[in-house]
Protein backbone atom coordinates (compact mmCIF):
# COMPACT_ATOMS: atom_id res chain seq x y z
CA UNK A 1 0.00 0.00 0.00
CA UNK A 2 1.59 3.29 -1.01
CA UNK A 3 1.01 6.16 1.54
CA UNK A 4 0.56 9.86 -0.44
CA UNK A 5 1.16 12.33 1.38
CA UNK A 6 0.64 13.16 5.07
CA UNK A 7 -3.18 13.47 6.08
CA UNK A 8 -2.43 15.33 9.14
CA UNK A 9 -0.38 18.41 7.60
CA UNK A 10 -3.65 20.09 5.73
CA UNK A 11 -2.19 21.27 2.67
CA UNK A 12 0.33 18.30 1.40
CA UNK A 13 -1.16 16.41 -1.52
CA UNK A 14 -2.80 14.46 0.08
CA UNK A 15 -6.09 16.24 0.47
CA UNK A 16 -5.52 16.58 -3.28
CA UNK A 17 -6.06 13.31 -4.15
CA UNK A 18 -8.18 11.85 -1.05
CA UNK A 19 -10.10 8.63 -2.20
CA UNK A 20 -8.93 6.31 -0.13
CA UNK A 21 -8.65 6.68 3.65
CA UNK A 22 -6.66 4.26 5.82
CA UNK A 23 -8.17 4.76 9.43
CA UNK A 24 -7.25 3.44 12.35
CA UNK A 25 -10.05 3.37 14.95
CA UNK A 26 -10.69 2.85 18.89
CA UNK A 27 -10.18 6.94 19.21
CA UNK A 28 -12.34 9.16 20.37
CA UNK A 29 -12.99 12.17 18.84
CA UNK A 30 -11.91 15.22 20.58
CA UNK A 31 -12.63 19.19 19.89
CA UNK A 32 -13.87 21.65 17.49
CA UNK A 33 -15.45 21.76 14.58
CA UNK A 34 -16.94 25.04 12.40
CA UNK A 35 -19.88 24.45 10.66
CA UNK A 36 -20.81 27.29 7.69
CA UNK A 37 -23.45 27.61 5.64
CA UNK A 38 -25.90 24.63 4.91
CA UNK A 39 -25.25 23.07 1.37
CA UNK A 40 -29.44 22.19 1.19
CA UNK A 41 -29.69 26.32 1.03
CA UNK A 42 -26.59 27.54 -0.40
CA UNK A 43 -26.72 25.87 -3.45
CA UNK A 44 -30.27 26.83 -3.88
CA UNK A 45 -29.68 30.52 -3.36
CA UNK A 46 -27.01 30.72 -5.71
CA UNK A 47 -29.50 29.97 -7.85
CA UNK A 48 -32.24 32.55 -6.92
CA UNK A 49 -29.36 35.13 -7.93
CA UNK A 50 -30.17 34.25 -11.55
CA UNK A 51 -33.86 36.41 -10.34
CA UNK A 52 -32.13 39.40 -9.80
CA UNK A 53 -31.74 42.45 -11.61
CA UNK A 54 -28.69 43.53 -9.21
CA UNK A 55 -25.82 41.45 -8.24
CA UNK A 56 -26.46 39.21 -5.15
CA UNK A 57 -24.38 38.83 -1.89
CA UNK A 58 -24.45 35.35 -0.44
CA UNK A 59 -21.95 34.67 2.86
CA UNK A 60 -20.99 31.43 4.66
CA UNK A 61 -21.01 29.30 1.53
CA UNK A 62 -19.20 26.16 2.43
CA UNK A 63 -16.22 25.09 0.66
CA UNK A 64 -17.48 21.89 -0.80
CA UNK A 65 -18.24 20.19 -4.70
CA UNK A 66 -21.57 20.82 -4.97
CA UNK A 67 -21.10 24.58 -4.45
CA UNK A 68 -18.45 23.96 -7.28
CA UNK A 69 -21.11 22.65 -9.46
CA UNK A 70 -23.72 24.97 -8.93
CA UNK A 71 -21.28 27.51 -9.15
CA UNK A 72 -19.51 26.48 -13.08
CA UNK A 73 -23.86 26.22 -13.86
CA UNK A 74 -24.16 29.52 -13.15
CA UNK A 75 -20.87 30.49 -15.21
CA UNK A 76 -21.93 28.63 -18.11
CA UNK A 77 -25.01 30.63 -18.10
CA UNK A 78 -22.99 33.81 -17.90
CA UNK A 79 -23.33 34.64 -14.18
CA UNK A 80 -20.14 36.12 -13.03
CA UNK A 81 -18.90 34.28 -9.82
CA UNK A 82 -16.28 36.22 -7.96
CA UNK A 83 -15.42 36.33 -4.33
CA UNK A 84 -16.97 38.70 -1.48
CA UNK A 85 -15.36 41.01 0.88
CA UNK A 86 -14.99 38.42 3.93
CA UNK A 87 -14.04 34.75 3.68
CA UNK A 88 -16.83 32.42 2.40
CA UNK A 89 -18.26 35.33 0.27
CA UNK A 90 -19.50 35.08 -3.33
CA UNK A 91 -20.90 37.87 -5.45
CA UNK A 92 -23.18 36.41 -8.05
CA UNK A 93 -24.06 38.87 -10.95
CA UNK A 94 -26.14 37.95 -13.53
CA UNK A 95 -25.99 40.89 -15.62
CA UNK A 96 -24.76 38.87 -18.67
CA UNK A 97 -26.83 35.79 -18.04
CA UNK A 98 -27.39 34.02 -21.22
CA UNK A 99 -28.13 30.47 -22.64
CA UNK A 100 -25.51 27.71 -22.64
CA UNK A 101 -25.20 24.79 -24.38
CA UNK A 102 -25.74 21.00 -23.94
CA UNK A 103 -22.26 19.92 -23.72
CA UNK A 104 -21.81 22.70 -21.57
CA UNK A 105 -24.44 22.40 -19.22
CA UNK A 106 -23.85 17.95 -19.19
CA UNK A 107 -19.64 19.00 -18.28
CA UNK A 108 -20.90 20.74 -15.61
CA UNK A 109 -23.55 19.76 -14.15
CA UNK A 110 -21.64 16.53 -12.37
CA UNK A 111 -23.66 13.83 -10.41
CA UNK A 112 -25.51 16.98 -8.79
CA UNK A 113 -29.51 17.44 -8.64
CA UNK A 114 -29.41 21.11 -8.26
CA UNK A 115 -29.94 21.54 -12.15
CA UNK A 116 -33.30 20.86 -11.95
CA UNK A 117 -33.83 24.44 -10.00
CA UNK A 118 -32.55 26.33 -12.83
CA UNK A 119 -35.92 26.09 -14.84
CA UNK A 120 -37.63 28.47 -13.51
CA UNK A 121 -35.40 31.33 -13.32
CA UNK A 122 -33.94 30.43 -17.31
CA UNK A 123 -37.50 30.18 -18.37
CA UNK A 124 -38.67 33.82 -16.67
CA UNK A 125 -35.05 34.95 -17.76
CA UNK A 126 -34.76 33.22 -21.40
CA UNK A 127 -37.58 31.92 -22.33
CA UNK A 128 -36.14 28.46 -22.29
CA UNK A 129 -33.80 25.61 -20.34
CA UNK A 130 -32.56 22.20 -20.83
CA UNK A 131 -31.71 19.68 -18.05
CA UNK A 132 -29.70 16.78 -18.52
CA UNK A 133 -30.08 13.67 -16.75
CA UNK A 134 -30.20 14.06 -13.09
CA UNK A 135 -27.46 12.56 -10.90
CA UNK A 136 -27.12 13.00 -6.98
CA UNK A 137 -27.00 10.47 -4.16
CA UNK A 138 -28.27 7.09 -5.01
CA UNK A 139 -30.49 6.47 -2.40
CA UNK A 140 -33.61 5.47 -4.63
CA UNK A 141 -35.00 6.43 -8.08
CA UNK A 142 -35.45 10.07 -6.75
CA UNK A 143 -38.02 11.42 -9.68
CA UNK A 144 -38.72 14.83 -10.95
CA UNK A 145 -42.40 14.65 -11.65
CA UNK A 146 -43.28 16.58 -8.60
CA UNK A 147 -41.09 19.41 -10.48
CA UNK A 148 -41.88 18.41 -14.01
CA UNK A 149 -45.88 18.48 -12.95
CA UNK A 150 -45.53 21.89 -11.25
CA UNK A 151 -44.19 23.48 -14.37
CA UNK A 152 -46.23 22.45 -16.62
CA UNK A 153 -49.07 24.49 -14.45
CA UNK A 154 -46.83 27.44 -14.49
CA UNK A 155 -47.24 27.46 -18.27
CA UNK A 156 -43.89 25.32 -19.34
CA UNK A 157 -43.45 22.99 -22.11
CA UNK A 158 -42.03 19.93 -21.29
CA UNK A 159 -39.88 18.14 -24.02
CA UNK A 160 -38.17 15.40 -22.54
CA UNK A 161 -35.52 13.67 -25.23
CA UNK A 162 -32.97 11.21 -24.46
CA UNK A 163 -30.26 13.23 -23.16
CA UNK A 164 -32.64 15.31 -21.26
CA UNK A 165 -35.28 17.59 -20.61
CA UNK A 166 -35.92 20.74 -22.82
CA UNK A 167 -38.07 22.97 -21.40
CA UNK A 168 -39.51 26.52 -23.28
CA UNK A 169 -42.38 29.05 -22.32
CA UNK A 170 -42.75 31.44 -25.05
CA UNK A 171 -45.90 33.02 -23.60
CA UNK A 172 -44.39 33.44 -20.31
CA UNK A 173 -45.50 31.67 -16.47
CA UNK A 174 -48.60 32.23 -14.74
CA UNK A 175 -49.22 31.68 -11.07
CA UNK A 176 -50.70 28.05 -9.83
CA UNK A 177 -52.37 26.16 -7.69
CA UNK A 178 -50.19 23.16 -7.30
CA UNK A 179 -50.88 20.38 -4.63
CA UNK A 180 -47.46 18.15 -3.86
CA UNK A 181 -48.44 14.90 -3.36
CA UNK A 182 -45.34 14.52 -0.88
CA UNK A 183 -43.93 17.60 1.15
CA UNK A 184 -40.90 17.23 -1.54
CA UNK A 185 -38.24 19.89 -0.45
CA UNK A 186 -36.89 20.07 -4.18
CA UNK A 187 -40.75 20.88 -5.88
CA UNK A 188 -41.37 23.45 -3.00
CA UNK A 189 -38.10 24.98 -4.34
CA UNK A 190 -39.22 24.49 -7.55
CA UNK A 191 -42.62 26.35 -6.95
CA UNK A 192 -40.75 29.37 -4.93
CA UNK A 193 -38.39 30.03 -7.57
CA UNK A 194 -40.81 29.65 -10.82
CA UNK A 195 -43.51 31.51 -8.77
CA UNK A 196 -41.98 34.75 -7.50
CA UNK A 197 -41.31 36.09 -10.97
CA UNK A 198 -44.88 34.34 -13.08
CA UNK A 199 -47.67 36.66 -13.63
CA UNK A 200 -50.09 36.68 -10.91
CA UNK A 201 -50.54 34.38 -7.85
CA UNK A 202 -49.66 30.85 -6.57
CA UNK A 203 -50.72 28.62 -4.12
CA UNK A 204 -48.64 25.81 -2.96
CA UNK A 205 -50.41 23.21 -0.80
CA UNK A 206 -48.52 20.47 1.33
CA UNK A 207 -45.19 22.59 0.89
CA UNK A 208 -41.74 21.06 2.59
CA UNK A 209 -40.86 24.01 5.52
CA UNK A 210 -37.71 22.54 6.05
CA UNK A 211 -36.06 25.70 8.01
CA UNK A 212 -33.64 25.68 4.52
CA UNK A 213 -37.06 26.74 2.91
CA UNK A 214 -37.53 29.29 5.32
CA UNK A 215 -34.09 30.91 4.52
CA UNK A 216 -34.61 30.56 0.74
CA UNK A 217 -38.51 32.28 1.37
CA UNK A 218 -35.93 34.93 2.98
CA UNK A 219 -33.64 35.41 0.47
CA UNK A 220 -36.79 35.87 -2.36
CA UNK A 221 -38.40 38.49 0.53
CA UNK A 222 -34.89 40.51 0.38
CA UNK A 223 -34.67 40.31 -3.11
CA UNK A 224 -38.53 41.79 -3.87
CA UNK A 225 -40.96 38.99 -3.59
CA UNK A 226 -44.10 38.98 -2.03
CA UNK A 227 -44.69 35.19 -0.18
CA UNK A 228 -46.77 34.50 3.10
CA UNK A 229 -46.57 31.02 4.79
CA UNK A 230 -50.09 30.24 6.19
CA UNK A 231 -50.83 27.06 8.19
CA UNK A 232 -51.04 23.47 7.12
CA UNK A 233 -47.60 23.76 4.71
CA UNK A 234 -49.85 26.50 2.22
CA UNK A 235 -47.84 28.71 0.88
CA UNK A 236 -48.87 31.65 -1.57
CA UNK A 237 -46.44 33.65 -3.73
CA UNK A 238 -47.72 36.82 -5.49
CA UNK A 239 -45.79 37.75 -8.39
CA UNK A 240 -43.95 40.93 -9.00
CA UNK A 241 -41.79 42.20 -12.22
CA UNK A 242 -38.64 42.64 -11.23
CA UNK A 243 -36.04 41.56 -8.36
CA UNK A 244 -33.11 42.67 -6.88
CA UNK A 245 -29.83 40.99 -5.97
CA UNK A 246 -29.14 39.75 -2.16
CA UNK A 247 -27.15 40.32 0.62
CA UNK A 248 -27.69 36.65 3.08
CA UNK A 249 -25.59 34.51 5.54
CA UNK A 250 -26.00 31.12 4.99
CA UNK A 251 -28.08 29.04 7.79
CA UNK A 252 -25.63 26.77 9.37
CA UNK A 253 -25.62 23.07 7.93
CA UNK A 254 -27.87 21.29 10.60
CA UNK A 255 -27.17 18.30 9.23
CA UNK A 256 -23.52 18.76 9.19
CA UNK A 257 -23.76 19.63 12.67
CA UNK A 258 -25.79 16.22 13.34
CA UNK A 259 -23.22 14.32 11.63
CA UNK A 260 -20.47 15.23 14.11
CA UNK A 261 -22.35 15.30 17.16
CA UNK A 262 -23.13 11.12 16.57
CA UNK A 263 -19.98 10.97 15.64
CA UNK A 264 -19.37 12.12 19.42
CA UNK A 265 -21.51 9.62 20.52
CA UNK A 266 -20.44 6.40 18.42
CA UNK A 267 -16.88 7.29 19.20
CA UNK A 268 -17.65 7.93 23.00
CA UNK A 269 -16.52 11.79 22.07
CA UNK A 270 -16.64 15.33 22.65
CA UNK A 271 -17.43 17.56 20.09
CA UNK A 272 -17.97 21.60 20.26
CA UNK A 273 -20.04 21.97 16.92
CA UNK A 274 -19.33 25.81 16.45
CA UNK A 275 -22.22 27.29 14.58
CA UNK A 276 -24.88 24.75 15.43
CA UNK A 277 -27.99 26.56 16.56
CA UNK A 278 -30.93 24.78 18.34
CA UNK A 279 -34.27 25.90 17.14
CA UNK A 280 -33.49 24.34 13.58
CA UNK A 281 -32.34 21.32 15.20
CA UNK A 282 -34.80 20.47 18.58
CA UNK A 283 -36.43 17.45 16.76
CA UNK A 284 -32.87 15.67 16.43
CA UNK A 285 -31.47 16.95 19.76
CA UNK A 286 -34.87 15.40 21.77
CA UNK A 287 -33.56 12.06 20.15
CA UNK A 288 -30.08 12.31 20.89
CA UNK A 289 -30.79 12.88 24.24
CA UNK A 290 -33.03 9.96 24.42
CA UNK A 291 -30.50 7.39 23.18
CA UNK A 292 -28.21 8.73 26.13
CA UNK A 293 -25.90 11.53 24.01
CA UNK A 294 -25.66 14.97 26.46
CA UNK A 295 -25.13 18.42 25.05
CA UNK A 296 -24.52 21.87 26.07
CA UNK A 297 -26.19 24.63 24.16
CA UNK A 298 -24.54 27.92 23.68
CA UNK A 299 -24.76 31.54 21.72
CA UNK A 300 -21.49 29.78 19.68
CA UNK A 301 -22.72 26.83 19.09
CA UNK A 302 -23.44 22.99 20.49
CA UNK A 303 -21.07 20.58 22.78
CA UNK A 304 -22.65 17.48 22.32
CA UNK A 305 -20.96 13.90 23.84
CA UNK A 306 -22.23 10.48 26.03
CA UNK A 307 -24.17 11.21 29.14
CA UNK A 308 -22.95 9.39 32.21
CA UNK A 309 -25.21 5.97 31.36
CA UNK A 310 -24.70 3.64 28.81
CA UNK A 311 -26.34 4.53 25.01
CA UNK A 312 -29.60 3.20 25.29
CA UNK A 313 -31.73 1.93 22.10
CA UNK A 314 -34.54 3.84 20.59
CA UNK A 315 -37.22 3.62 18.22
CA UNK A 316 -36.59 6.75 15.08
CA UNK A 317 -38.85 7.39 12.56
CA UNK A 318 -37.77 9.56 9.36
CA UNK A 319 -39.84 11.97 7.98
CA UNK A 320 -40.05 15.63 6.79
CA UNK A 321 -39.99 18.87 8.71
CA UNK A 322 -40.31 19.05 11.92
CA UNK A 323 -40.00 14.95 11.94
CA UNK A 324 -36.27 13.36 12.25
CA UNK A 325 -34.69 14.28 8.88
CA UNK A 326 -33.23 11.30 6.90
CA UNK A 327 -29.96 12.74 6.65
CA UNK A 328 -29.61 11.97 10.38
CA UNK A 329 -30.49 8.73 10.60
CA UNK A 330 -27.09 7.07 8.95
CA UNK A 331 -24.36 8.63 11.70
CA UNK A 332 -27.13 8.06 13.75
CA UNK A 333 -27.18 4.60 13.23
CA UNK A 334 -23.69 3.89 13.98
CA UNK A 335 -24.12 4.93 17.47
CA UNK A 336 -26.80 2.84 17.69
CA UNK A 337 -24.34 -0.47 17.03
CA UNK A 338 -23.18 0.97 20.54
CA UNK A 339 -26.55 0.88 22.41
CA UNK A 340 -28.01 -1.47 24.91
CA UNK A 341 -30.83 -3.27 23.48
CA UNK A 342 -32.89 -3.54 20.38
CA UNK A 343 -33.32 -0.05 18.39
CA UNK A 344 -35.51 0.20 15.27
CA UNK A 345 -34.95 2.81 12.44
CA UNK A 346 -37.89 3.20 9.87
CA UNK A 347 -36.62 5.34 6.79
CA UNK A 348 -40.11 6.84 5.42
CA UNK A 349 -38.69 9.57 2.75
CA UNK A 350 -36.42 7.28 0.67
CA UNK A 351 -36.85 3.75 -0.78
CA UNK A 352 -33.28 3.17 -0.77
CA UNK A 353 -30.57 4.63 2.31
CA UNK A 354 -30.52 1.36 4.51
CA UNK A 355 -28.09 -0.05 1.99
CA UNK A 356 -25.02 1.21 3.49
CA UNK A 357 -25.60 -1.06 6.71
CA UNK A 358 -24.31 -4.14 5.11
CA UNK A 359 -21.32 -2.48 5.62
CA UNK A 360 -21.71 -1.93 9.21
CA UNK A 361 -22.57 -5.79 9.38
CA UNK A 362 -19.22 -6.31 7.52
CA UNK A 363 -17.72 -4.38 10.83
CA UNK A 364 -19.18 -6.50 13.37
CA UNK A 365 -22.92 -5.11 13.70
CA UNK A 366 -25.79 -6.79 14.10
CA UNK A 367 -28.47 -4.98 11.46
CA UNK A 368 -31.30 -6.76 9.73
CA UNK A 369 -33.02 -4.17 7.24
CA UNK A 370 -36.55 -5.30 6.35
CA UNK A 371 -36.82 -4.01 2.75
CA UNK A 372 -40.85 -3.13 2.99
CA UNK A 373 -41.01 -1.59 6.14
CA UNK A 374 -42.15 -3.03 9.94
CA UNK A 375 -45.23 -2.52 10.98
CA UNK A 376 -44.30 -1.55 14.85
CA UNK A 377 -46.47 -0.22 17.47
CA UNK A 378 -47.27 3.21 17.72
CA UNK A 379 -46.39 4.93 14.41
CA UNK A 380 -46.29 8.89 14.46
CA UNK A 381 -45.53 8.79 10.59
CA UNK A 382 -48.17 7.73 8.17
CA UNK A 383 -46.84 4.21 6.39
CA UNK A 384 -45.36 4.87 3.05
CA UNK A 385 -45.16 2.35 -0.10
CA UNK A 386 -41.48 2.84 -0.11
CA UNK A 387 -40.54 2.39 3.27
CA UNK A 388 -37.60 0.28 5.16
CA UNK A 389 -36.97 -0.88 8.46
CA UNK A 390 -33.59 -1.52 10.34
CA UNK A 391 -33.49 -3.26 13.16
CA UNK A 392 -30.25 -2.64 15.31
CA UNK A 393 -29.48 -4.85 18.04
CA UNK A 394 -27.02 -3.71 20.64
CA UNK A 395 -23.87 -3.22 21.65
CA UNK A 396 -21.62 -5.01 19.67
CA UNK A 397 -18.43 -4.40 19.18
CA UNK A 398 -16.90 -2.69 15.48
CA UNK A 399 -14.17 -4.16 14.25
CA UNK A 400 -11.79 -2.83 10.75
CA UNK A 401 -13.09 -3.64 6.97
CA UNK A 402 -12.20 -2.22 3.64
CA UNK A 403 -15.51 -0.66 2.82
CA UNK A 404 -16.90 1.34 -0.69
CA UNK A 405 -18.38 4.46 0.53
CA UNK A 406 -21.83 4.40 -1.48
CA UNK A 407 -23.46 8.12 -0.51
CA UNK A 408 -22.90 11.18 0.95
CA UNK A 409 -24.36 10.63 4.34
CA UNK A 410 -23.54 6.91 4.34
CA UNK A 411 -19.92 8.08 3.53
CA UNK A 412 -19.76 9.75 6.82
CA UNK A 413 -20.90 6.85 8.67
CA UNK A 414 -18.55 4.58 7.56
CA UNK A 415 -16.11 7.36 8.17
CA UNK A 416 -17.17 7.26 11.48
CA UNK A 417 -17.77 3.69 12.15
CA UNK A 418 -14.20 2.94 11.59
CA UNK A 419 -13.20 5.68 13.85
CA UNK A 420 -15.10 4.16 16.74
CA UNK A 421 -14.13 -0.01 15.24
CA UNK A 422 -10.95 -1.81 16.49
CA UNK A 423 -8.38 -2.64 14.41
CA UNK A 424 -7.22 -1.00 10.61
CA UNK A 425 -10.13 0.25 7.92
CA UNK A 426 -9.72 1.09 4.13
CA UNK A 427 -12.96 3.27 3.19
CA UNK A 428 -12.49 4.01 -0.47
CA UNK A 429 -14.50 6.59 -2.65
CA UNK A 430 -14.26 9.40 -0.18
CA UNK A 431 -14.48 11.81 -2.47
CA UNK A 432 -18.18 11.75 -2.37
CA UNK A 433 -18.23 13.03 1.10
CA UNK A 434 -16.62 16.00 0.22
CA UNK A 435 -19.66 17.10 -1.90
CA UNK A 436 -21.28 17.89 1.57
CA UNK A 437 -18.53 18.69 3.55
CA UNK A 438 -16.11 20.95 3.96
CA UNK A 439 -12.57 20.69 4.93
CA UNK A 440 -13.22 16.91 5.97
CA UNK A 441 -9.60 15.86 6.42
CA UNK A 442 -8.82 19.17 8.34
CA UNK A 443 -11.87 18.09 10.98
CA UNK A 444 -11.14 15.12 11.20
CA UNK A 445 -7.35 15.85 12.11
CA UNK A 446 -8.48 18.50 14.66
CA UNK A 447 -10.90 15.88 16.24
CA UNK A 448 -8.03 13.81 16.85
CA UNK A 449 -8.61 10.96 14.16
CA UNK A 450 -5.61 8.54 13.18
CA UNK A 451 -6.00 8.32 9.30
CA UNK A 452 -3.65 8.54 6.33
CA UNK A 453 -4.95 9.34 2.63
CA UNK A 454 -3.42 6.59 0.83
CA UNK A 455 -5.21 7.05 -2.28
N1 LIG B 1 -40.10 12.82 -4.94
C1 LIG B 1 -40.88 12.37 -5.97
N2 LIG B 1 -40.99 13.15 -7.08
C2 LIG B 1 -40.35 14.35 -7.19
C3 LIG B 1 -39.56 14.80 -6.12
C4 LIG B 1 -39.45 14.00 -4.99
O1 LIG B 1 -41.48 11.29 -5.89
O2 LIG B 1 -40.49 15.02 -8.23
C5 LIG B 1 -39.97 11.97 -3.73
C6 LIG B 1 -38.53 11.44 -3.59
O3 LIG B 1 -38.30 10.30 -4.36
C7 LIG B 1 -38.46 11.15 -2.10
C8 LIG B 1 -39.33 12.28 -1.50
O4 LIG B 1 -40.14 12.76 -2.57
O5 LIG B 1 -39.06 9.91 -1.82
C9 LIG B 1 -38.55 13.41 -0.90
O6 LIG B 1 -37.68 14.02 -1.84
P1 LIG B 1 -37.36 15.57 -1.81
O7 LIG B 1 -37.77 16.17 -3.10
O8 LIG B 1 -37.90 16.15 -0.55
O9 LIG B 1 -35.79 15.55 -1.72
P2 LIG B 1 -34.75 16.39 -2.58
O10 LIG B 1 -35.20 17.79 -2.73
O11 LIG B 1 -34.36 15.62 -3.78
C10 LIG B 1 -33.42 17.31 -0.52
C11 LIG B 1 -32.00 17.27 -0.08
C12 LIG B 1 -31.68 15.87 0.44
C13 LIG B 1 -32.61 15.55 1.58
C14 LIG B 1 -34.07 15.68 1.13
C15 LIG B 1 -35.05 15.49 2.26
C16 LIG B 1 -30.91 18.86 -1.52
C17 LIG B 1 -29.97 19.09 -2.64
N3 LIG B 1 -31.14 17.59 -1.20
O12 LIG B 1 -33.53 16.37 -1.58
O13 LIG B 1 -30.36 15.94 0.91
O14 LIG B 1 -32.36 14.25 2.04
O15 LIG B 1 -34.28 17.00 0.57
O16 LIG B 1 -34.88 16.46 3.22
O17 LIG B 1 -31.43 19.79 -0.92
C18 LIG B 1 -28.21 15.20 1.32
O18 LIG B 1 -27.95 16.35 1.69
O19 LIG B 1 -27.43 14.22 1.49
C19 LIG B 1 -29.49 14.93 0.68
C20 LIG B 1 -29.72 13.83 -0.01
Amino acid sequence: MTLIGDAKTPGTPAYASGEVLEIRGGRSLKGQVDVRGAKNLATKAMVASLLGETPSILRDVPDIRDVEVVRSLLEVHGVHVTEGDEPGALVLDPADAKSANFEEIDAHAGSSRIPILFCGPLLHLLGQAFIPDLGGCRIGDRPIDFHLDALRKFGAIVDKQPSGIRLSAPEGLHGAHIELPYPSVGATEQVLLTAVRAKGVTELRNAAIEPEIMDLIGVLQKMGAIISYEPNRVIFIEGVDELRGYDHRSLFDRNEAASWACAALATDGDIFVKGARQYEMLTFLNVYRKVGGDFDITDEGIRFRRGKAPLKAITVETDVHPGFMTDWQQPLIVALTQANGQSVVHETVYENRLGFTRALVQMGADIVVHEDGLEGEYRRVPRRALEQAAVINGPTPLHGADIVVPDLRGGFSYVVAALAAEGTSRVSGVGIIRRGYEKFFEKLTALGADFDVVG
